[in-house]
């Protein structure tokens, strides 16, 4: 009987442990395997790594960038002077309502709506656009 409720208790605790570590996983932004299928919806305009425009601006180094400052990308006056520092935050706002956060911006997308797919977007972006 002892045994018995020592194995349980071992597999509880294997159990907490799993929880935790995906608890973290998400409080750390998301998915980013799944943020991979979600980024094919701006792959036609924006390169991730090489620094080539495309119909839009490069996204390389995009966290911790200004906006507006790809030197090869004729910008929005509107993005420009905005200078919005991207990361987590600031790209979950500009992806959840574009023309709300930088009225005037050139990027022909639709708001994102679904938080997690913003999430997800976001921690594949940090870990590849780089
Ligand atoms: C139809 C083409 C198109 C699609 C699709 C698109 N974008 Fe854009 N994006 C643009 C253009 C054009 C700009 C520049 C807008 C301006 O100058 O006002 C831009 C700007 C941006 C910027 C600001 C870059 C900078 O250097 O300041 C970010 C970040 C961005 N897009 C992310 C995304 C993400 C993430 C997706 C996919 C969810 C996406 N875009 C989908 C065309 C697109």
């Amino acid at each position: 009987m002892k045994r018995i409720a020592l194995a349980c208790a071992a597999s509880l605790a294997v159990a907490g442990i799993a929880l935790a570590g995906s608890a973290s996983a998400q409080s750390s932004g998301g998915d980013a395997a799944r943020g991979k299928s979600v980024y094919a919806r701006c792959a036609a305009c924006h390169d991730l790594n090489t620094g080539a425009t495309r119909l839009g601006p490069s996204l390389k180094g995009v966290m911790g960038r200004t906006s507006g400052t790809m030197p090869s990308f004729n910008y929005s006056p509107a993005l420009k002077s905005k200078a919005i520092v991207w990361d987590a935050s600031s790209l979950d706002q500009f992806l959840a309502a574009p023309a709300t956060m930088v009225p005037g911006n050139r990027m022909a997308f639709p708001p994102m709506t679904n938080a997690q797919d913003r999430a997800d977007l976001i921690a594949f972006l940090a870990q590849s656009a780089r």
